[in-house]
């Protein structure tokens, strides 16, 4: 017997693949910090488990394939807050952002179709596209260059007669890139002029800092029978165990793909969607809040990996997540001397080697990505945890 061809040229996951390992020194008495995983410390806001204790059905039962119309209308409201209108058939709720990047790739892709993806990027792209037969295809971005890639010229040197979609993941995972809106509209006219679709990630639409405007594909009406939007409670409202996101798309022939596959696996949790419609209806200040807190936690992380002899980065506007350039050969062997032979006082830290965030081979090998998921003080000592365990790691 033979697995399938698809799931031999899956790859394990970067950020989850170290586990053991660190499971291994936690048993053996070691603290370590967790900065691999976009897992935040903040609590959810107690109106989920509210919505959800005043949920009073005798049965639970199947709800609507797309979704159940509480939730999509406070996702038309929430999307109101922006400017963007939407009707009920314009949004499908989904199992997470996961689920809705997976059956977009399944809508739109056929074997061998290509995908634009400015690299490095959120690692489980390579698993959407790999389950669809589709092909990633890079977009190389640099750390001198703050991971930049909205050119014309960047983009149009890798389109070919099999390009079938640009992903644009903004605010960005691992760099933490966000794009400004006119970046958004020449990145809509290349794919006009090319046809394509614009797949666009914006699970962390909120976390632009520095008075960076909130920005979405959404805004954009010129091109909004190409955008598909891919959304989740799970970073925003601190709820990844809720399993709840959504695909935003005002294609009719796309919604009604993607409705196939919805009634195939039939419906979301009832039960979340429920607790999730109460996320949707928090109101502006809560996005406020939670900006400042990640703000301060960047520039807490920051300051501290800027203090590593040879460290390239340049300062993320997004998101929770900085990538950073180490003078280090291979990132994968420096994170298991950290967690099998470092420690300062008991303690290690863990983050994501980059490599896997790439396509091109080779790339990302003296990269690594911190999520800045802890409070200021963690996020300081687990920086300084690297930047000591590098000086021990050079002195082997
Ligand atoms: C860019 C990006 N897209 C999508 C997801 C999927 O998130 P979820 O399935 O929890 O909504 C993640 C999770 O880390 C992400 O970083």
């Amino acid at each position: 017997m033979e697995l399938s061809k698809r799931v031999q040229e899956m790859q394990f996951s970067p950020i989850r693949k170290f586990n053991p390992i660190a499971q291994k020194a936690k048993e053996d008495g070691k603290k370590v910090y967790h900065l691999n995983i976009g897992q935040p410390d903040v609590e959810t806001p107690a109106c989920f488990m509210e919505a959800i204790r005043s949920f009073d059905e005798k049965v639970i039962a199947y709800a609507e394939s797309g979704g159940i119309t509480v939730l999509q209308d406070a996702i038309i409201d929430y999307f109101k807050m922006y400017g963007m209108d939407y009707k009920r058939e314009n949004i499908m709720i989904t199992s997470g952002g996961s689920e809705a990047l997976t059956m977009t790739f399944l809508s739109i892709i056929n074997e061998g179709d290509e995908i634009l993806m400015p690299e490095p990027f959120y690692t489980n792209y390579h698993t959407f596209a790999t389950e669809a037969g589709g092909k990633l295809v890079p977009i190389t971005t640099k750390a001198e260059e703050g991971y930049h890639y909205a050119t014309k010229e960047k983009i149009e040197a890798v389109i070919t007669p099999k390009t079938k979609a640009i992903c644009c993941i903004s605010p960005g995972n691992p760099t933490g890139n966000v794009l400004t809106l006119d970046e958004m509209k020449l990145i809509g006219e290349i794919a006009k002029e090319h046809d394509l679709y614009i797949i666009a990630d914006e699970v962390y639409r909120e976390f632009a800092y520095d008075g960076r405007k909130v920005t979405s594909f959404g805004m954009l009406d010129e091109i909004a029978d190409r955008v598909i939007i891919v959304d989740s409670v799970s970073k925003r409202f601190s709820a990844c165990g809720a399993r709840v996101g959504c695909v935003v798309s005002k294609n009719a022939d796309f919604m009604e793909g993607m409705m196939k596959i919805a009634q195939g696996r039939l419906c979301v949790p009832t039960v979340d969607q429920i607790g999730a419609a109460a996320l949707y209806r928090l109101p502006a200040s809560y996005y406020d809040e939670m900006r400042e807190e990640y703000c301060g936690r960047r520039d807490a992380a920051y300051e501290e990996l800027m203090k590593i002899p040879g460290v390239i980065c340049q300062k993320p506007g997004g998101s929770f997540y900085i990538t950073v350039k180490l003078p280090v050969d291979d990132m994968e062997d420096f994170l298991m001397f950290l967690l099998t032979e470092f420690e300062d006082n008991g303690e290690t830290v863990m983050f994501a080697p980059a490599e896997g965030f790439y396509i091109t081979p080779g790339l990302g090998k003296d990269e690594l990505r911190i999520a800045y998921v802890l409070n200021q003080k963690d996020m300081r000592r687990g920086a300084e945890l690297i930047r000591l365990g590098l000086e021990a790691y050079k002195n082997k």
